[in-house]
């Protein structure tokens, strides 16, 4: 298993980016701005993670993801403990949003995660259609944070 980081041709990794976070404009917005990371496991990319930092205290995770096929091996996990390796010298806090889906909530709470913050009606009002998941529709956004 190997972390790459990638500097250039951040686009070129549209594709699973667009796992993560469906709307290709939101990523856009954020994926210049943000420390990409790819996961590889024998050469094959199963995951990867965009991190942007907020202020001088605060990097907050945009994107993570894996393909469905290499999910439940760990990789996510791996990512989120290089990120908070990565970061945790020079930043307090890793912050990330996330739709209401009780799956993801679960997974980032194992994970150390806690709830600190909510905002109505996020994806009704910043996205132009409606987002599914697990077959229910996101409003509120909720924000997640790890000391
Ligand atoms: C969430 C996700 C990144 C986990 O990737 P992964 O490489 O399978 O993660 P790991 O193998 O480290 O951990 C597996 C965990 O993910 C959970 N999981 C599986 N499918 C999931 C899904 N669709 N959504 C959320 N969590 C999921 C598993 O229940 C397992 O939880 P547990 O270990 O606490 O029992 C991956 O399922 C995914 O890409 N989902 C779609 C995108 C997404 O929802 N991203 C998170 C919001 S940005």
């Amino acid at each position: 298993m190997e972390i790459r980081e990638i500097n250039s041709g951040k686009a070129d990794f549209m594709e699973i980016l667009l796992i993560g976070d469906e709307d290709e404009a939101m990523v856009n917005k954020y994926l210049e701005l943000s420390m990409l990371f790819a996961l590889y496991d024998n050469s094959i990319l199963t995951s990867i993670c965009a991190v942007m930092e907020i202020d001088s205290q605060t990097v907050e995770i945009k994107n993570l993801a894996t393909y469905p096929q290499y999910r439940n091996q760990g990789y996510a996990s791996a990512l989120l403990n290089f990120v908070f390796d990565r970061y945790k010298e020079n930043y307090k806090t890793v912050i990330l949003g996330t739709g209401e889906n009780e799956k993801t909530l679960r997974f980032y709470k194992k994970r150390g995660f806690v709830e600190f913050d909510r905002v109505k009606n996020f994806f009704v009002d910043n996205y132009d259609r409606p987002i599914f998941e697990d077959g229910k529709q996101l409003k509120d956004m909720i924000y997640l944070k790890k000391l």
